[in-house]
């Protein structure tokens, strides 16, 4: 088959299938920016064939007005304003409320919505028994899984995906109760009391206060830090149709509860080829251990026959520099400098490392550059949260944009069951011999 485009009025591809010469014309719709698309709904019910596309590396699976990337310029932006300007000027929660609701919050809508956060951020009692049966060196993404999960139970019946009111308050309770449980899985793992959180605190704070203070001693947040932390959620809050989020919209396109549709792509993320890869670069660039060890690593990457590659080097999307790469490299000094950590020997390596990356033909061919996983662990190590749980910290951000995109797809009338189709490859039909036995 072979597909051209047309150039009448209403732009279309004509598909002509060389075995017959017949043709079809598939319309081409446009979004507000960025790349049409070739609208191929009707193709199977009139061509009889599918379309082939491991990967979905050329597949729009939704339309979608929350998140805009332009990976060839190394752009991302949220409801149309980039990241950049997001991350300099407002605060997490403000994100969460653009992300949500479509606008950026005035005075009083950021008040009541951090006030209805700051509500729903305590764990039902009960939920705590959960974390009592893991073994106490669980990785905390095993437990985030289970955990987030196991809130369906708490609101399963009290969740009726139709209504608006009723989605809002599952968004709110995810948002909020996330922290909550990632201080928990944390602390659970130390044997130390679970913190309650404190309403008077901001979203950031309150989950460092949760993550270090214990009863005997209280933890002063130190408002820098907390504003880095805050910056680095951001940063995460939403990235498109990336495989969690694809993945809780997948779950979700069943009307699955919620919750149970957040811990799947909870589970989704925590690959080393996704989420996975901020604990995945720290542990490279320790085993990496010094500048003399780069150009080992560097050709380990590039050999085809070793399974290696850079953690936290080249996107789907980004055939540029990661724009959150870009902040959370100026972030992680700003960081250092507040702590008075004047040589951090990890952030002198992964500079290096990023720079002769970025001179190597391999890696500038590729168009790999640095994601947002590159840098985020070493603003999570100067605040001493450990590597097992970074990927945690990875998911309390995105839980805002899982949440906003299920619900951008559950409010939409055209929603479908996701079902995906294949290419058969197995055995043709065959019949078992008369005895049972196969001949
Ligand atoms: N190191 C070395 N080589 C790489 C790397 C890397 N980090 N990433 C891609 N390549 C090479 C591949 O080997 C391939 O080379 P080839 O054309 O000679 O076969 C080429 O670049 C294209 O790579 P693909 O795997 O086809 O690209 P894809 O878009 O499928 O993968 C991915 C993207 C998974 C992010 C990949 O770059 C990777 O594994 N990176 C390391 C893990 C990582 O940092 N993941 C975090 C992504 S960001 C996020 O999820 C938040």
């Amino acid at each position: 088959m072979t597909m051209t485009q047309t150039t009448a009025e209403a732009p279309s591809f004509t598909l002509t299938d060389n075995r017959n010469g017949r043709s079809w014309e598939l319309p081409v719709l446009h979004g507000t920016v960025g790349p049409d698309v070739i609208d191929v709904r009707a193709l199977y019910r009139e061509t009889g064939c599918f379309t082939y596309d491991p990967g979905f590396t050329s597949t729009g699976s939704c339309q979608s007005g929350l998140t805009y990337i332009d990976g060839e310029q190394g752009i991302l932006r949220h409801r149309g304003y980039p990241i950049e300007e997001l991350a300099e000027n407002v605060e997490f929660t403000d994100v969460c409320y653009l992300l949500l609701y479509g606008e950026l919050p005035d005075a009083g809508q950021k008040q009541a919505f951090e006030h209805d956060i700051a509500h729903h951020t305590m764990l039902h009692e009960q939920f705590y028994n959960f974390f009592r049966g893991f073994r106490r060196d669980s990785h905390p993404m095993a437990v985030m899984c289970a955990a987030v999960g196991a809130l369906s139970a708490f609101y399963h019946d009290g969740t009726d995906i139709h209504s608006a009111e009723h989605r809002e308050v599952a968004a709110l309770r995810l948002i909020a109760k996330m922290p909550t449980i990632a201080a928990v899985a944390y602390k659970y793992s130390l044997g130390q009391p679970f913190v309650y959180p404190r309403n008077e605190l901001g979203y950031a704070a309150n989950f460092l206060r949760m993550m270090y203070a214990n009863p005997c001693e209280d933890y002063e947040v130190n408002p820098v830090l907390a504003r880095a932390l805050d910056r680095v959620l951001i940063l995460h809050a939403d990235h498109e149709q990336n495989a969690s989020t694809s993945t809780v919209r997948l779950a979700g396109s069943s009307g699955a509860n919620p919750f149970a549709c957040i811990a799947a792509g909870i589970a989704s993320l925590w690959g080393p080829a996704h989420g996975g890869a901020n604990e995945a670069v720290l542990r490279m660039l320790s085993e990496i251990g010094g500048r003399d060890r780069i150009p080992e690593f560097i050709e380990r990457a590039k050999d085809d026959d070793d399974p290696f590659r850079l953690m936290g080097f080249g996107h789907r999307v980004y055939k540029n520099y990661d724009p959150r790469a870009k902040i959370l490299q100026a972030s992680c000094h700003e960081v250092l400098a507040e702590l008075g950590i004047e040589n951090e020997p990890l952030l002198d390596l992964a500079m290096e490392l990023e720079r002769i990356a970025l001179e190597d033909d391999y890696f500038v061919e590729r168009k790999l550059f640095p994601n947002v996983d590159f840098y985020s662990g070493i603003i999570y190590r100067a605040l001493g949260i450990p590597t097992s749980m970074f990927t945690a910290m990875f998911a309390i951000g995105r839980t805002v944009g899982w949440i906003a995109q299920w619900q951008e797809m559950i409010a939409d009338p055209a929603m479908k069951i996701g079902r995906p189709r294949q290419l058969y490859v197995g055995e043709t039909e065959r019949h078992m011999d008369p005895a049972g036995q196969a001949d």
